[in-house]
Parts: C-alpha cells; sequence; structure tokens
C-alpha cells in the first residue's frame, strides 16, 4: 500500500490546495473530515497528518476539532494556522482571539532556529499570514522556530509529540519556500519516500477496475469533455468491449461536437459508442422557452430520459460509470460546505444509478482536474480534448438568450466556430480558463455596402479562472479581437455587431443564460 498522507479540514479556502502541493512531492494524500476517527487513519499506510486551516476561532464552542487521539498514533503532524492553533490548545496551550492586531497578506518572517521543518528556509523570507487569533502560550515542551512583527509563534516544534505548526500557508504560491516547508515535512519530518506518481495511479486503478468489475458490463456517459473521456479510456483498459459509451446529441453542440467524439471514441479507440440522436427531441422541448432556469431544467429532464431509453436497450448492465472530481467529494463533507457544491452540473445523472438499478464507478474520485488532465494525455486522448475548455451540459443553449430556435443556433455555432478557430492559434490559450460566444436577444442597426442593415449582436466571453467560481474578465490583444469581430460580421450571416464583455464574477457570472 502507498504511503498516505491525512489532511484534515478545518474549512480552509486553501485545504484544497495543501493536497495538490503534497502529491506534487508524489506523496498521496487525501482530505478527510476534521474529526475523523484515529482508527479509520490507522488503517492507512499512515506517515503524517496535516491539520488544515479554517475560519473557525477555537474558543468557539462550534469549532470544528479533530479527535485528541490522532495525537497518539505516533506519526508527525503539521498544524497550519487554524491547524497550528488547534494543535497548540490540545496540547495546553493558549490561543488568543484577534484584537486589532490581524496579520493578512505577505509577512516577513524572521527563523531563530530551522530545524527540520524549515531548513533551507531564509531568515527574513517573505511568508502569507492570513489571521486573527494566534497563539499566545506554547505549551510546555515546544520550541519557538520563527516569528513575524504581529506573530511572536510563527512557527513552532514539540520535539516529543512530533507536532509541528505554522501560522502562514506554505501552500499558497506568495510563500515562495511554501514547497520547501511542505517538502521538509514530508521527507525530513515523515521520512516519505515519494512513491506515488499519476503513471502508478493510472496502472493500479486499471487493474482495480478489472478485478472489481469482473465479468460485468459498464455504462459510461460520454460527453466529450476531459472527464468522461477519461473516465471511458480508463475503463476501456480496464474491461474493453464491456465498456459501452453513450453519447447524446442534444442539439445544442458545438459545431463539429459529434464527429470529433466519435472518430475519436469508435474510430480510433474502438469503444463500444452509441449515439443517441436526440437534437429533434430536445429542439421541440425548448419550444417557447425563454426562462433559463425552464431551459435547464428541460434539458436536463430529456437528457435523463434520453439517457435511460439507450441505456435500457443494453442489456446485462450493472454499473454507471461517471466522472465525479475530488473537488466534488470533497465539499459534500467540508465542515462549511464548499464552493464548487453551486457548480451546476445539470448533465450528471444524478438519482439514476439507482433507478435504473446500477451500480456507480467513480474512477476520478480522488483526482485533481490538472491530474486528470495528465492521465488522459498519458492514454493517449487527443490534445483538444485534454485541454478542452469546460461546457456546461445544456451546451449552447444557455448561450443564446430568449428562444433557442435552428436560425438561432445556426448563428451562435458559427460565432462559436470562429471564436474558438482564433482562439486556439492564440499562444496563451491554455491560460484562458473559457472563450466563447453568446448570441443576444436584441438586434441593432448596422450598415453593409449601402445597406442600412437590422441584426443580431454576438457578446464575447472571454475569462480567466481556476475553477469557476470566481473569474476575471482576460483583455485579448486587440489584433486577436478584431480578427474575431470581423470575421463573425464578415462570415455569420445575421450578425452585425460583436461586443465584448468585460465584467468579472462576482457579481457576474461566467455564462450569460
Ligand atoms: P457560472 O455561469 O455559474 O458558471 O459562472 C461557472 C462554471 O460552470 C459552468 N457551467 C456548467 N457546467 N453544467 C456544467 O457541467 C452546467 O449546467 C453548467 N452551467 C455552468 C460554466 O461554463 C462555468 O465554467
Amino acid at each position: 500500500m502507498a504511503e498516505f498522507v491525512a489532511i484534515l479540514d478545518f474549512g480552509s479556502q486553501y485545504t484544497q490546495l495543501i493536497a495538490r502541493r503534497v502529491r506534487e512531492h508524489r506523496v498521496y494524500c487525501e482530505i478527510l473530515r476534521h474529526d475523523v476517527a484515529p482508527e479509520a487513519l490507522a488503517a492507512h499506510s499512515l506517515r503524517g497528518i496535516i491539520l488544515s486551516g479554517g475560519p473557525s476561532g477555537v474558543y468557539e464552542s462550534a469549532a470544528p476539532r479533530c479527535h485528541p487521539d490522532i495525537f497518539e498514533l505516533g506519526v508527525p503532524i503539521l498544524g497550519i494556522c487554524y491547524g497550528m492553533q488547534l494543535g497548540c490548545e490540545i496540547l495546553g496551550g493558549r490561543v488568543v482571539p484577534a484584537s486589532g492586531r490581524r496579520e493578512y497578506g505577505p509577512t516577513t518572517l524572521a527563523v531563530r532556529e530551522a530545524g527540520e521543518l524549515l531548513a533551507g528556509v531564509d531568515d527574513g523570507t517573505i511568508v502569507w499570514m492570513s489571521h486573527g487569533d494566534r497563539v499566545d502560550e506554547l505549551p510546555v515542551g515546544f520550541r519557538t522556530l520563527a516569528s513575524s512583527a504581529n506573530c511572536p509563534h510563527a512557527a513552532v516544534a514539540h520535539a516529543g509529540s512530533r507536532f509541528f505548526g505554522i501560522q502562514f500557508h506554505p501552500e499558497v504560491t506568495h510563500t515562495p519556500k511554501g514547497r520547501r516547508i511542505i517538502q521538509n515535512f514530508l521527507y525530513r519530518i515523515c521520512a516519505c519516500a515519494g512513491d506515488w506518481s499519476l503513471s502508478r495511479f493510472t496502472e493500479e486503478k486499471i487493474a482495480e477496475l478489472a478485478r472489481d468489475l469482473d465479468g460485468a458490463d459498464v455504462v459510461c456517459g460520454l460527453s466529450g469533455g476531459v472527464d468522461s473521456s477519461v473516465v471511458a479510456l480508463l475503463l476501456h483498459r480496464a474491461i474493453g468491449p464491456r465498456l459501452h459509451c453513450i453519447f447524446v446529441d442534444n442539439g445544442v453542440l458545438r459545431a463539429g461536437e459529434r464527429a470529433e467524439v466519435v472518430e475519436t471514441f469508435r474510430d480510433h479507440f474502438k469503444i463500444d459508442l452509441h449515439v443517441a440522436d436526440a437534437a429533434e427531441e430536445f429542439l421541440d422541448a425548448l419550444r417557447g422557452v425563454t426562462d433559463p432556469e425552464d431551459k435547464r431544467h428541460r434539458i436536463g429532464h430529456k437528457f435523463i430520459e434520453v439517457f435511460k431509453h439507450e441505456a435500457r436497450a443494453l442489456s446485462g448492465l450493472r454499473y454507471l460509470a461517471q466522472g465525479t472530481l475530488y473537488p466534488d467529494v470533497i465539499e459534500s463533507h467540508s465542515p462549511i460546505g464548499g464552493p464548487s457544491a453551486t457548480i451546476k452540473s445539470h448533465h450528471n445523472v444524478g438519482g439514476l444509478p439507482a433507478e435504473l438499478g446500477f451500480e456507480l464507478v467513480e474512477p476520478l474520485r480522488y483526482l485533481f482536474k490538472d491530474e486528470v488532465r495528465l492521465i488522459g494525455q498519458e492514454l493517449g486522448l487527443p490534445d483538444q480534448i485534454v485541454h478542452r475548455q469546460p461546457f456546461p451540459g445544456p451546451g449552447l443553449a444557455i448561450r443564446i438568450l430568449g428562444e433557442v430556435t435552428r436560425e438561432r443556433l445556426r448563428i451562435l455555432r458559427d460565432a462559436d466556430r470562429i471564436v474558438r478557430d482564433e482562439m486556439e492559434r492564440f499562444d496563451a490559450y491554455r491560460d484562458i480558463w473559457q472563450s466563447f460566444a453568446v448570441l443576444l436577444p436584441v438586434q441593432t442597426v448596422g450598415v453593409m455596402g449601402d445597406q442600412r442593415t437590422y441584426e443580431h449582436v454576438i457578446a464575447l466571453r472571454i475569462v480567466e479562472s481556476t475553477d469557476g467560481m470566481t473569474a476575471n474578465w482576460v483583455y485579448l490583444p486587440r489584433d486577436i479581437l478584431s480578427r474575431v469581430s470581423n470575421r463573425i460580421c464578415n462570415e455569420v450571416a445575421g450578425v452585425n455587431r460583436v461586443v465584448l464583455d468585460v465584467s468579472s464574477k462576482p457579481p457576474s457570472t461566467i455564462e450569460w443564460e
């Protein structure tokens, strides 16, 4: 069993980042509930525990706490921010509430004693602080390794219990020596060997699926996005022809999307792919509908109906495979609920497995998005799918404001193809989270030749983001913007104006709906 580091989640916005950093050091870790039972931890090849930060004060009665016996497991523990305060309090120290001496942002660290934790971290290095409360009195047996102007105990260690605490955040990039500190904890303190890698994960997962799905047939809804594509490839490697994929053509796909999926999965990977040709049905269901929630609802409903129909036509299925990712799993057990809980995923077939009598298979449930992309690359998934931008389940329907008609779909699809075409040539394309066209429900006056026109408006939405929860609009180089605009006005019949969306999220959402 691979060595394992447990990260107990006290609700920090950075908990997932800690996990990313640990895995970057080739150590497998999982984020667990803050009050996980010590016996559950002892069941793994546990090398160390990290207590995350969190928004509470340890002296509050409702503050999340860890089980005190985790300090008896005999593995080193690193407390970060709230995690440090909690550890110090449990071990007999005193934490004082914020008293106006809050510390946010970059702070200079005075390193007194590097020890194992701060080896290679220079005196005067910058660290990222974000705290009000702080440890005021250290428990017996503790040493202070470093301090800052507002925090006398910014890094501490207790030799006996092997507890280490840091008030600042090593997991954020604003702490330049943060990687080194995490590396010190993992390798010098926990004596990890660094035996984990994505290739190892992939090989083990394929072997595990082959074993666990022994003889059974599996159905997988393929959307053309990277998550479901990687699920399909992993399963195909594990069970070959016993994997059956369903792709629903809902009529609101981007140009060329269906052909790309068929070519990649049926022709190239030789996967048993069933295409549900349901465009007419979806467009019928959308006729006359302008309310965005109503659109979403009808599309979600129809999807389930069509998927069910297709799946029933395949006999002998026992499992349904889904591309659930780790952030969704974590959110469901975070003490404060999580940001990605609000991402809409109407094309997820929630509730379906039980209804159809299927069991769920979620091979990606411990992975982050960028890890999934790397596995995709390793399994030979074409670049355009590996690096595909997120595309909503309800597709172009929520980018057409007002009624979805065939003609309006044609306009948006043509404009969207041009945006995609030009963006893919842009050097920094991979830094862009999403770039797409939106069809507005207004017409404006224009002039073409000597003719006055009265036609549609396309808005360009181009944003950068790390998770879709917040986003900044991107100001592309002028030449790209003008090429996109010229091409749309010249090549897309029915459009005479292109505008640029310069709003960030919040307050605006990414999709216009
Ligand atoms: P908003 O518009 O809420 O979008 O800022 C945040 C992110 O979520 C994507 N999105 C969806 N993804 N099904 C999905 O799989 C959906 O129904 C859906 N709606 C929005 C959106 O593209 C953006 O990346």
